[in-house]
């Protein structure tokens, strides 16, 4: 009888260690899609932008094209733990506290994300996670969290992998789903350990709302986005349902040109990369907020075969071919301008064949003619019958769908 306990106890701690021990599944099918306070407002964060902008992803169309974590970056709690160690929100920028800020986030149909840092101190300097891990999980789950976005500041000597797997397994034992986003800017490489501790990781250091430039800080650079696509090479493969590279939220409506704003989202969407917005989205124009909901380019983003683009040519003119193979045997294509130049292309699809070592999809145009759909104009282009044509701005895109 003894030794028939001893075995069940030993089944039964083999259970809870492995439930424990693993992130919750399937809460990151496709790129999550939602806004993060960072790119806009730094440390200026507070309730009141907060609910603002939860009314204005709904009332922008946001919320129906499938934008869903409304993400409070640094800076929202207060400098110390309080006596029993709890992280505590700055009680003059949250007053009504975060149980109430989920709640209404809640209310509105939407998911409520947080941010802090696996090291001592955030980077903005406020307490961080590191041994308090387990706590903080719980206080997140009470809160009502469903996002995480975990940084990498102030880590000292420790381990990433370690460092993030303790608390992914500390969420687990929360017992709230929380999706985990890994941000330790693709410096231990997160893409080779990271499958199974967070659902998406970021690949680079921090995104500026620029084109093409660097910006220095000294120990640290920002970048733009063609810098920011260019950064890391071979790491497609690593990309998938549940577990996304993370080239950072975007910088749509920050300050760019409205062509390099659409090819910015373009080319987030092809790369299947989480899609953050980052602007102020209260007083957004009109323009911008058509870029951040137009549902074709979302459609590839969020393809359920969730396979990130090739970047199939590069040449001299400047123009990219991107590749993304998508569902049901359909393709999206993108021309990417990033000359100083309207560039002319001409592409011949007879003479391309395509073939995707990722997903073993070919793009075979000689046994299929697709119907071919421009996503930003919404104009039917023809088919692959015959070479596609056009003129394309400098720093923009021709976004196209293969169509069976
Ligand atoms: C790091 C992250 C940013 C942002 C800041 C906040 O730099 O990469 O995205 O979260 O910290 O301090």
């Amino acid at each position: 009888m003894r030794s028939l306990l001893k075995v069940v106890a030993s089944m039964l701690i083999m259970i809870a260690s492995s439930s424990f021990s693993q992130k919750f599944d399937g809460l990151a099918l496709t790129p999550p899609m939602g806004w993060n306070s960072w790119n806009t407002f730094a440390c200026n964060v507070d309730e009141a932008l907060i609910r603002q902008t939860v009314d204005a992803m709904i009332s922008s169309g946001m919320k129906d094209a499938g934008y869903e974590y409304v993400v409070i970056d640094d800076c929202w709690e207060a400098m110390e733990r309080d006596a029993a160690g709890n992280l505590v929100a700055d009680p003059n920028k949250f007053p009504s506290g975060m149980k109430a800020l989920g709640d209404y986030i809640h209310s509105k149909g939407l998911k409520f994300g947080i941010h802090n840092c696996a090291g001592t101190k955030t980077c903005a300097g406020y307490p961080g996670g590191r041994g308090h891990e387990f706590q903080d999980a719980l206080l997140y789950a009470s809160w009502g969290i469903d996002f995480l976005k975990y940084d990498w500041c102030s880590h000292g000597t420790a381990n990433s992998e370690e460092t993030y797997r303790t608390m992914r397994d500390a969420i687990r034992a929360a017992g709230r789903p929380i999706v985990f986003s890994i941000c330790e800017w693709g410096d231990t490489k997160p893409w080779e350990w990271a499958k199974d501790i967070g659902h998406l990781w970021r690949i680079t250091g921090d995104i500026t709302d620029c084109f093409d430039c660097e910006i220095n800080h000294g120990t640290w650079s920002s970048w733009g986005i063609v810098k920011t696509i260019e950064m890391r090479k071979g790491i497609r493969q690593y990309a998938g349902p549940d577990h996304w590279n993370d080239p950072d939220m975007m910088e749509i409506g920050r300050g760019m040109t409205l062509n390099e704003d659409r090819s910015h989202f373009s080319l987030w969407a092809m790369l299947a990369a989480p899609l953050i917005a980052g602007n102020d989205l209260r007083n957004m124009k009109k323009e911008i907020n058509e870029i951040l909901i137009n549902k074709d380019v979302i459609a590839v983003d969020q393809d359920s075969l969730g396979v990130q683009a090739l970047k199939y040519s590069d040449n001299e003119s400047g123009v990219e071919v991107w590749i993304k193979p998508l569902k049901n045997g359909e393709w999206a294509i993108c021309f990417f301008n990033k000359s100083e130049q309207k560039q002319k292309i001409d592409f011949d699809w007879s003479k391309n064949y395509i073939s995707d070592d990722v997903s073993k999809n070919t793009l075979n145009t000689k046994d299929h003619v697709y119907s071919i759909k421009d996503l930003w104009t919404k104009k039917n282009l023809g088919t692959t019958g015959k070479n596609l044509s056009a003129d394309i701005p400098s720093h923009d895109v021709l976004m196209v769908r293969l169509m069976k």
